[in-house]
């Protein structure tokens, strides 16, 4: 195995030929990739010999809750599932179910429980039925007690620390008719060249970086992702020419704090000018990331924006509060004034640029007065679109025992004055570019409507037009007709 200890990113049939290599009469590797390829191999052995008893493939569906770096995680599970032998189906109705859980929120962990209930009663009719909890809830102690106590048809928990090692813990499941559970409190480990199934061909997520280390005090992820870890450019950079030879066009680089990325390295390198070395890929078209935070956002890269041909003319851009009191509270280390400076800074570069944010709603200690500042931002900045969310309290943060939690009426309240604010702001931006026209990278045929293609402009709104499924993964031109509201009717031109 020496020839691959400085490869990375392996194509399909490369990493098919390792895997086939695999001696499982010896035992399993001890050195990352190695072992898990080892794991492959052997829940290969398993699952055929599972598929023919029953005299039919095995199948298997993973449900994604939460954000685009749970998505990316799902389709690196997905990669490892199709490489061992699962078919993925459309439903639940499956062999082996997944869900890839979320718990920034507390109605995220609600509906997996709901969930877990129809998912008892599946399992009742198909007694193999094998399933498995992964992702940020599963990184709460008191999520696994509740699971070992009330939830014990589960086989099998694992967090977000150790996904590398799902064929390994599929294999583990497979022998086993105990709860495997194997939650890792934190990880400074990244491992390189594991399968991945892609959602979309023609575009991507791209990890660049791991965890948080901001720790806002409303905030879980820091708890649940752990310590914030760069991968190396050289592993980004690979993966994308790879990914570009494989048909995909645009990338979105993700990570919690995409602005503090590189800090961490051996060779401490910015976000800015990981995005040069990125922008030098040929044939990538489009660039986007996620996501900013204000405080860590430099003029090197509003520069390289300004300058860019593929970045995206888009910024997330997390406002949480707009009241200074509040966002020192939440341990934001930026206040109004700094935040209304940079957008300022932002909008004076790129003037075409649009901007979306995250807005929490009651906030511990959230004034009227304080919400009112919120709302000022929000007509200052004059966001295309915003997520607005009513706090929710996150045992084990800060946030969760301070005083004067705001009552549910009066966030209510609020949250449905915001937006109201937020909306007819962003109809009305939404709506600036009319009659222009623009570039569109085509995504998907209109459910509704099989005439009509959606596509989506580099601001992320998206476009219906009439075509054909030919130009799907394509960068077209199309005129933008009308807006209705957060898309636009458009006619493809030329
Ligand atoms: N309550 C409500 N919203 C939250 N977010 C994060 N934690 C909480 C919480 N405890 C929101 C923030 C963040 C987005 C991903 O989720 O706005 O930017
Ligand atoms: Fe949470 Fe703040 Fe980190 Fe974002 S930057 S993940 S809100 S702690």
């Amino acid at each position: 195995m020496n020839s691959m200890e400085n490869t990375t990113l392996l194509f399909n049939d490369e990493m098919e030929k390792i895997i086939d290599a695999m001696d499982l009469s010896q035992e399993a590797p001890v050195e990352e990739p190695q072992r898990q390829y080892w794991f492959m191999k052997k829940a290969r052995q398993l699952i055929k010999e599972q598929s023919e008893k029953l005299g039919r493939p095995l199948t298997a569906n993973i449900t994604t809750f939460g954000c685009q770096m749970n998505a990316r995680d799902s389709e690196k599970l997905v990669g490892i599932l199709e490489r061992i032998g699962y078919v993925e189906v459309p439903d639940e109705n499956a062999d082996f179910v997944i869900y890839n859980t979320c718990t920034v929120r507390e109605n995220a962990n609600l509906r997996v429980y709901g969930r877990l209930g129809y998912l008892h009663s599946l399992k009742k009719k198909n007694p193999h039925m094998m399933i498995g909890l992964c992702g940020c809830m599963m990184q709460e102690p008191q999520v696994v007690e509740k699971l070992k106590k009330s939830y014990s048809f589960v086989n099998l928990i694992f967090g977000t620390h150790n996904i590398y090692k799902f064929a390994e813990l599929v294999v583990s499941s497979l022998l086993s008719d105990r709860m495997i559970i194997d939650i890792w409190k934190d990880t400074d480990k990244i491992v390189e060249d594991l399968p991945v199934e892609r959602k979309y061909p023609f575009k991507s997520g791209v990890n660049i970086m791991f965890g948080c280390n901001n720790f806002c005090s409303y905030c879980i992820v820091p708890y649940v992702r752990g310590r914030e870890r760069s991968r190396n450019p050289k592993d980004i950079v690979r993966e994308i020419e790879r990914l570009v030879k494989d048909g995909v066009v645009e990338v979105m680089l993700l990570g919690q704090n995409v602005n503090s990325y590189g800090k961490n390295l051996d060779e401490p390198m910015t976000f800015a000018q990981l995005l040069t070395e990125i922008e030098k890929i040929e044939g990538l078209k489009r660039i986007r990331f996620m996501t900013s935070h204000p405080k860590d956002l430099s003029d090197e890269l509003i520069e390289v924006m300004k300058n860019s041909k593929k970045i995206c003319k888009h910024l997330h851009l997390p406002l949480q509060s707009g009241s200074s009191d509040i966002l020192q509270k939440m341990n934001r280390r930026y206040d109004k004034e700094k935040y209304l400076n940079l957008v300022e800074k932002i909008r004076t570069a790129i003037p075409d640029i649009s901007l979306t944010t995250d807005i929490i709603v009651g906030f511990p200690g959230e004034t009227e007065e304080d919400f009112l500042e919120t709302v000022d931002v929000v007509k200052k900045v004059r966001y295309d679109s915003a997520f607005t969310f009513i706090y929710s309290k996150r045992t084990g943060t800060p946030a969760a025992v301070m005083e004067n939690q705001v009552s549910e009426d009066v966030v209510k309240d609020r949250f449905n004055r915001l937006l109201e604010t937020v909306q007819t702001i962003g109809r009305e931006m939404s709506a600036r570019d009319t009659g222009k026209v623009m570039e569109v990278l085509v995504e998907e045929q209109n459910s509704q409507d099989k005439h009509l293609m959606t596509g989506r402009l580099s601001n992320n709104l998206l476009v219906h037009f009439e075509g054909d499924t030919s130009l799907i993964g394509q960068l077209c031109q199309v005129r933008l007709d009308e807006c209705r509201g957060f898309y636009y009717m458009g006619t493809k031109v030329g």
